[in-house]
């Protein structure tokens, strides 16, 4: 399962295409727009997600609530668009509309101009915004789908936020409730409301802020990915994903950077067989992953996220027209997005748990993938 996306921030609409979906995947429109509004949601967003109220209208790869192994084509509207007409429009006039010409640093702004001749930061911005996210929390409620149909489900929490944090958690003492009813999907609510404190703190001081949060992945079977070659790493894969995410500088799993300062008896997990026989790990230090492939404990990644470059008190940059210092630009910005980007993460780390999957047992046809899948635990005894 792959996808693409395409769409500007304030152009009409943002799209995914969704490839390689195996048929007879049971899909609901609540179960698109449901990731979609947590996305949209959190403590410290900014006034954009107040216009949008996003939903995925599906174009193809769906029929009477089925996938049907067609590439799933997903719209979501820009509501905001109506505002931008005249700036975003695709055969109208440059000299109608001022120029973004003070880059931000920290964003994509200099970089991307440099790299596309672009005369205006507009032209880079638009799509470098995260609201490109929306699509991808489409793409990954199809992932989402096909894996809840192999018995695994994906979520996360808030771990940080500036300097309140719960510190590492398990996802087995994170109750999915609590995080579903924080709007900064904290688990614990004293820490909860220091992060809100933060964020306040951040706003007033014209700062924004950044943290950590945790995707976790359960009911894996092991043995998904790969040690035979580089591309098949389960790690590599799921990280690339991760960092793929605006704003994502740090990934790792389970214990992580903790590992290396400690000794190799304190980082791995002893191999016990339980109570009904099957070879299961006394502790989850590896966060699930041994050898580039998933060893039937729950999947732990942890990731950090940058504070949002775009300030309400703009560092200096340089004018791009005028070749003088000058504040960056100021858009319409988020103080914070840690629980939003923390959505974005799930999905992208269920596309790839979905394509592992379908590595494993097959890409056409669920009925296929559940008739291998049974075949594969028989086979293994879990
Ligand atoms: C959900 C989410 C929302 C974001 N909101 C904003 C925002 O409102 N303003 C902003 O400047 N950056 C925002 N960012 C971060 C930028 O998109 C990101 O820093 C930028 O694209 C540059 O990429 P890089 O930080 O990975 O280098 C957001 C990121 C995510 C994941």
């Amino acid at each position: 399962m792959r996808y693409t996306t395409a769409g500007e921030s304030h152009g009409k609409a943002l799209m995914a295409i969704v490839t390689d979906v195996p048929a007879g995947v049971p899909l609901r429109q609540r179960d698109i727009d449901a990731d979609l509004r947590r996305r949209q949601q959190g403590y410290g967003r900014g006034g954009r997600m107040l216009i949008e109220a996003d939903t995925a209208q599906v174009l193809s790869g769906v029929r009477f609530g089925r996938t049907i192994g067609s590439p799933v084509a997903l719209l979501v509207g820009n509501e905001d668009a109506a505002n931008w007409a005249e700036v975003m429009d695709p055969f109208g006039s440059a000299e109608a509309v001022a120029r973004v010409t003070a880059p931000r640093p920290g964003h994509a702004d200099l970089p991307g101009i440099l790299k596309t001749g672009a005369q205006d930061v507009r032209d880079v911005l638009e799509r470098a915004s995260a609201r490109e996210t929306a699509a991808r929390v489409a793409a990954g409620a199809i992932a989402r789908a096909l894996l809840a149909e192999l018995g695994v489900t994906v979520r996360s929490w808030v771990e940080r936020i500036g300097d309140a944090s719960t510190g590492p958690l398990a996802p087995a003492d994170v109750a999915r409730s609590a995080v579903g009813g924080c709007d900064v999907s904290c688990p614990d609510e004293a820490v909860a409301h220091r992060m809100r404190a933060a964020i306040d703190d951040a706003r007033e001081r014209g700062e924004s802020i950044g943290g950590v949060f945790v995707v976790s992945a359960e009911g894996l079977v092991p043995g998904l990915g790969g040690y035979e070659e580089a591309a098949l790493r389960l790690d590599a894969r799921l990280a690339a994903a991760v960092v793929s995410v605006p704003a994502i500088k740090g990934v790792e799993f389970g214990d992580g950077f903790g590992c290396a300062a400690l000794s190799g008896s304190e980082v791995h997990d002893e191999i016990v067989r339980d109570a009904s026989g099957v070879l299961r790990r006394a502790t989850n230090r590896a966060g699930g992953l041994e050898g580039g492939m998933t060893n039937g404990e729950a999947l732990v990644v942890r990731a950090a996220m940058k504070p949002i470059p775009t300030l309400m008190r703009p560092l200096s940059t340089v004018d791009l027209v005028t070749g003088q210092r000058a504040d960056a630009a100021k858009e319409r910005s988020d103080v914070c997005a840690v629980p939003a980007a923390a959505v974005v993460a799930e999905a992208e780390v269920a596309l790839v748990l979905a394509d592992a999957y379908q590595d494993l047992l097959g890409r056409a046809f669920l009925g296929d993938m559940r008739a291998a899948l049974a075949a594969y635990r028989a086979r293994i005894g879990w």
